[in-house]
């Protein structure tokens, strides 16, 4: 599959409107400052680099209500988000890393949101759903290559027939943009961690094997990330090649 930037193409991802980024922004500001001060900083960080449009084309992807899984969710930033977005949805996040849930559960309780957060490993979870939605935000680079596809169709049969899993991840081009990426999470995992990013067009190939229909779109950015969301719909039977790439503006 090629991508080509072509905007008819990116027609078939919702667009936010003024007023949804607006509402997107307002929802951000009330995350961070429901964190404290290190936390802020970093959750700043990572607004900035995901951008209102970025997160509101996703808040668009996942459905208004039920339950969703937000695997890998570290401080629960996006699990804060998407529920404020929409209050129907109920978002049980996932991450091995106990501080970070702890820290989740702090700001979900002052935003009053209605989401669960438990300290596991998406490969180990007790999670079973079914789930309407499944989403990963800059996770799956961080699972061993070895285990990525398991993890993706282990996730595949927590999903009920017709849910969405959504991708966001980075993908391996442009060269120069994939090695900026991996200096700056270099310098937030250490250089022991595997970092295992794949181009989406082969995501875009395993999900379809896994009986997905597939959309890709490409996120430009300030800041040479290549950014890409690919957002799968499962089907009742599988799907014969149907993918589109596009990028947003
Ligand atoms: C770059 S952070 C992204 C966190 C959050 N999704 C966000 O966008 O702010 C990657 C997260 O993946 C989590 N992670 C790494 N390996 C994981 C695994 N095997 N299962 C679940 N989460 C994992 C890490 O603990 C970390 O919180």
């Amino acid at each position: 599959m090629s991508s080509p930037p072509s905007s008819e193409h990116a027609s078939s991802f919702p667009s936010p409107s003024p007023a949804e980024e607006l509402s997107a922004t307002q929802a951000l500001w009330r995350i961070a400052r429901a964190l404290p001060i290190v936390e802020r900083s970093y959750a700043i960080i990572r607004f900035m680099i995901l951008r209102v449009k970025l997160l509101a084309t996703m808040d668009l992807l996942l459905p208004a209500e039920g339950p969703i899984l937000d695997v890998g969710c570290g401080f629960g930033l996006w699990s804060a988000y998407f529920s404020q977005m929409q209050p129907g949805r109920r978002i049980i996040g996932i991450d091995p890393n106990a501080h970070r849930i702890a820290m989740a559960q702090k700001v979900a309780a002052k935003l009053g949101v209605k989401t669960e957060f438990f300290a596991e490993d998406v490969r180990q979870t007790a999670a079973r759903g079914p789930f309407r939605a499944v989403y990963l935000l800059d996770v799956l680079h961080h699972i061993p290559s070895a285990d990525q596809v398991e993890v993706v169709s282990q996730l595949t049969d927590m999903l009920e027939e017709g849910g969405t899993l959504v991708i966001k991840d980075i993908t391996t081009k442009p060269w120069l943009g994939l090695k900026f990426t991996e200096i700056l999470d270099r310098a937030m995992v250490g250089m022991k961690e595997e970092l295992a990013y794949r181009h989406h067009n082969e995501w875009s190939e395993l999900l379809r094997d896994l009986g997905y229909s597939v959309r890709v779109v490409r996120v430009p950015d300030v800041l040479p990330y290549p950014h890409v969301i690919i957002a799968a719909t499962k089907g009742k039977r599988p799907v014969v090649a149907s993918s589109q790439s596009a990028v947003l503006n």
